[in-house]
């Protein structure tokens, strides 16, 4: 397999937990320049408040500051339901370019009919500031990154490769973790299991940073593996487990999960690119539709 990046790069990869929501984020760095991408950022709610808050976004404002850092991307693996993103306000800090799968398109239809959105939304992407196909590559300063198509858990879902490092975001967990489930709008246990492999198909060597870490049995929170790690011990596809065995497994496993805490939110501000809706008079306000989800 070939692929459109130099994997002998080494970038600095530094991880951001957020024990509200469970998300990593990510600053990756050119190591042959000052240029940097984040990966998945986190804007802070308190729900039952109401209130938005960018404590754990200033955090990576201030390593990306402190270091002198040009920040190219601001990188959303998927429009994520656990937590709300915090794009925009980086952006308006730092400048960079917010990215995703050009398949939101997708998410924002289903999403738009769930929220009962009017027409003032729009359904073509354009919130963003660049739409990844499968395969295309960028820039972060000397170092290229591309897009892996890798739907299943979502239907934009990618997984971003740069140098060395991969960015899996909800296809693996770590090995005793196993996988994101597939039971959202548009999401398939089946097209999960083949995005999988997909990721296992990279290099053994190849650094796998995950998006989330709930600490399985009492562990410490962890975030880095390898593509090797992952074929032999990942509870859900490790050790050749087939797809018929993982679609059941998901299947079964998806159909006793509740909905994560902050979902409606969530994909209201995430399909904005980051951005919070607003009422008739501009101000920033959020829906709760009732049993529709
Ligand atoms: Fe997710």
């Amino acid at each position: 397999m070939t692929y459109p990046v130099d994997m002998s790069i080494k970038p600095a990869v530094s991880a951001h937990f957020d024990d509200a929501t469970n998300t990593i984020s990510y600053v990756v760095r050119d190591p042959s320049s000052t240029h940097c991408a984040i990966i998945d950022s986190v804007m802070d709610i308190d729900y039952a408040a109401g209130r938005i808050t960018y404590d754990h976004a200033d955090k990576l404002i201030e390593e990306i500051e402190s270091q002198g850092l040009t920040l190219d991307w601001i990188i959303e693996t998927h429009v994520h339901a656990d937590h709300l993103s915090a794009a925009p306000y980086i952006q308006s800090k730092l400048g960079g370019k917010i990215g995703v799968g050009e398949k939101i398109m997708v998410v924002q239809e289903t999403f738009g009919k769930v929220f009962n959105e009017g027409t003032d939304f729009q359904r073509d992407g354009s919130q963003f500031d660049a739409l990844f196909k499968d395969g295309d590559t960028y820039m972060v300063g000397n170092m290229q990154g591309f897009a892996m198509f890798t739907p299943g858990h979502t239907p934009a879902c990618m997984v971003h490769v740069m140098g060395n490092a991969a960015f899996a975001g909800d296809t693996l967990f770590m090995p005793d973790g196993g996988s994101a489930r597939a039971d959202f709008p548009g999401g398939d246990a089946g097209e999960l299991y083949d995005s999988i492999q997909k990721v296992l198909s990279l290099p053994d060597d190849m650094r796998l940073f995950m998006c989330h870490d709930y600490g399985p049995n009492g562990r410490a929170i962890e975030w880095e593996t390898t593509v090797a790690e992952q074929k032999s011990d990942n509870i859900h596809v490790g050790g050749g487990k087939t797809r018929e065995d993982f679609i059941k497994f998901r299947t079964e496993r998806d159909a006793q999960l509740a909905m994560p805490r902050l979902i409606i939110p969530s994909l209201q501000v995430n399909m904005r690119a980051g951005e919070l809706p607003t009422d008739q008079d501009g101000n920033p306000v959020l829906k709760i539709p009732v049993n529709t989800l």
